[in-house]
């Protein structure tokens, strides 16, 4: 652990809304006299067409969490109408191809309009407030008009990220039960193509439900367009008006479903809803990122996980900022495409994963230091513990001492921001994502439910609700209250574990259950196992995550084969081949182990503790294989332990 600190820099206090004593003051409020505080900021930052009855109401054993109820708002009216009078002008999206030679800007009033005409031809297509619409898209700004198109009619968007396969595709749209689908002939990363329409051809088969894909022309390839159910987006858009009137949507009508994983199963379509979710992200966006007027801020993520909803689109829109929405990969033309981005755009507040830093740290400093990167005035990082060696680079190399590093933690269930540091107020240490934001209260228990005080560590939960809480999992309430609020009774659970330091600070050290974070992208070992076992030579896998110095985690299968089948390199790429066709490539594993029998307790159970110090090369600690049924089986796999690729 680092037990360097950093003082708030002097140019970051001069900026920010929020100094140290502020955050002090503001925080007790805003979990003694919470009611008020959260009154006060949905003044502040929404425009409600209607106030709310009752601020918040909650029970987290049924799983209930409202906030704002009664209230009347739409989200694209707070994203776009409200700021045509005083920034219709302004750039709202600056888009960056993946080709450097490729870029566009969009103003207020231009995104308004697209988005007026998208929500119409939804209208003529028959999608009604509650309806769910999948939006499949690259990182192109139709994604964002699609997105406050489905708003601004009150239909539900569910975006599935570009790089899952067909079937993954299709698993989503089937749950979320779509009729409509959004999607482009193609995307494009690192200058190659992505069939994202192909891909939506071979999954809407198999969706009887689906009646029109809507398809944005990107790449310009041919394209077979199904009659009756296919139509081209710029030709619809030009049949309807420029106008639509916003649906009012009650503060707690779902915005979007989500699909996220989880320990068990298969993804859960994570259920947002309208009031909270749009002043949260607001007001995190503004005070987290320090957000000023005229500020060209940029988050790498892509629109398809949470990080793309919140922080590219929701909370920036809705503080009228100019937000930067890049396509590409941070490799192509050259590993110095970030920085070269930067400077072309004058970018002042910079949001990226570790995963993205690691990889540019290990390509040297002479593509960064050849650029300027004088706008910078933030830096962020998000999906997963950045090592302090990364956070040393970002801050010194990147920002040149001269930005603050806001390490922000959060989750898809939480739909903003919770524990990060403030610009202006929180002092830095390299690793940790400090403190609490306003009203979120989190608490470390142990494996009983004990809370444990002061400097500790221990499963990470947190007490209350705050107003961008997922509200359920979508068709499954008790899934939802199993997931999050049965491990500690009355209390979320995050699924992670974290160590609190004597100032405080929380430091996550990763997921505690069964989900893995590739390179910040999250995955349940038993998504990757289902997809192993499909094949007809393989009789049971075991998959855990090992460190892995790029991409946080990887991918170790251990995978025991059917009794009369040999094993083979041809039969570990079939494999691959499978987890990709079933999920898409981010699940590809990284190594595989033939597995002759995997460690079982007694009762049958896999024992994935010692699995993991296996992949870990922790072989000299295995801790207790006492119970294991047969303890001969580790040794085995101890001896014949894979060489990583
Ligand atoms: O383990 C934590 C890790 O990412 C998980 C959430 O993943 P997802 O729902 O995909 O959302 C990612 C973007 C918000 C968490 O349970 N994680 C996210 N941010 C951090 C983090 N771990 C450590 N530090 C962070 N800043």
């Amino acid at each position: 652990m680092s037990e360097k600190v950093y003082d708030v820099l002097p140019q970051a206090a001069a900026n920010a809304y929020i100094n140290a004593e502020q955050y002090k003051e503001m925080y007790a409020r805003s979990v003694n006299d919470s009611d008020n505080f959260w009154a006060e900021q949905a003044d502040a930052f929404i425009s409600w067409f209607k106030k709310w009855d009752k601020v918040q109401d909650w029970n987290y054993h049924e799983g209930k969490i409202r906030w704002f109820e009664g209230a009347k708002l739409n989200v694209s009216y707070n994203c776009l109408d409200r700021h045509l009078e005083k920034r219709g002008d302004q750039v709202a999206i600056i888009w960056e191809g993946d080709n450097p030679q490729s870029d566009k800007k969009i103003t207020y009033r231009e995104l308004y309009e697209k988005v007026c005409r998208l929500a119409n031809v939804l209208k003529a297509q028959g999608v009604k407030k509650g309806d769910r619409v999948c939006i499949y898209l690259p990182m192109i700004p139709e994604a964002a008009v699609a997105m406050l198109a489905c708003t601004r009619i009150g239909a539900v968007h569910s975006i599935v990220f570009g790089g899952f396969s067909p079937e993954a595709l299709k698993d989503r749209v089937l749950d979320s039960g779509c009729e409509v689908v959004i999607t482009s002939d193609e995307g494009l990363r690192g200058g190659r193509p992505v069939p994202l329409k192909t891909n939506v051809d071979k999954a809407v088969a198999h969706c009887p439900n689906v009646r029109t894909v809507i398809v944005v022309r990107h790449t310009g390839r041919h394209m077979d367009m199904v009659a009756g159910r296919d139509v081209w987006y710029h030709e619809e858009i030009e049949k309807v008006s420029a106008e639509c009137a916003p649906e009012e949507m009650d503060a707690e009508d779902p915005l979007f479903i989500l699909y996220t994983s989880g320990s068990t199963g298969k993804p859960k379509g994570a259920l947002h809803s309208t009031g909270g979710y749009i002043l949260y992200t607001a007001m995190t966006h503004k005070y987290v990122f320090d957000y000023h007027d005229g500020d060209i801020y940029w988050c790498t993520a892509d629109v398809g996980w949470v990080t793309g909803h919140s922080y590219i689109v929701y909370g920036p829109l809705a503080n009228g900022a100019t937000t930067l929405m890049f396509e590409g990969v941070p490799t192509y033309p050259d590993a110095g495409r970030f920085w070269q981005v930067i400077d072309k755009h004058q970018v002042n507040i910079f949001y990226t994963a570790p995963t993205a830093i690691r990889a540019l740290m290990g390509q040297g400093n002479e593509l960064v230091t050849k650029t300027s990167r004088k706008s910078l005035r933030l830096l962020g990082s998000v999906g997963e513990p950045i090592n302090p060696e990364a956070w040393e680079w970002y801050y010194h190399i990147i920002g040149e001492d001269r930005c603050p590093i806001v390490d922000t933690w959060w989750q898809t269930e939480t739909g903003g921001i919770l524990i990060t540091p403030l610009p202006g107020a929180t002092k830095l240490k390299p690793g940790s994502a400090t403190l609490p934001f306003f009203g979120v209260v989190p608490a470390l228990v142990t494996n009983e439910g004990d809370i444990l005080e002061g400097a500790t560590e221990g499963n990470l939960i947190i007490t209350r609700p705050w107003p961008s809480q997922m509200r359920t999992v979508f068709g499954d309430h008790d899934r939802f209250i199993d997931t999050y609020f049965k491990t500690y009774p009355g209390n979320y659970f995050t699924g992670d574990g974290a160590r609190r330091d004597e100032d405080g600070y929380y430091w996550i050290t990763g997921r505690v259950d069964d989900v893995i974070n590739v390179s910040g992208h999250r995955m349940g070992t038993a998504e990757v196992e289902s997809a192993l076992v499909l094949h007809e030579a393989v009789a049971e896998a075991a998959v855990v995550g090992y460190p892995h110095d790029i991409k946080g985690q990887g991918i170790y299968a251990y995978v025991t084969l059917m009794a009369d089948i040999e094993p083979s390199e041809e039969l570990k790429k079939d494999l691959v081949r499978l987890v990709r066709e079933e999920i898409g490539p981010i699940a590809s594993p990284d190594v595989i182990q033939w597995a002759p029998s995997l460690p079982k307790t007694r009762s049958g159970k896999i024992m994935r503790r010692i699995l993991r110090k296996i992949a870990a090369n922790e072989v000299e600690n295995l801790g207790d294989t006492s119970t294991l049924a047969d303890p001969s089986v580790v040794d085995h796999l101890v001896t014949n332990r894979a060489v990583k690729s």
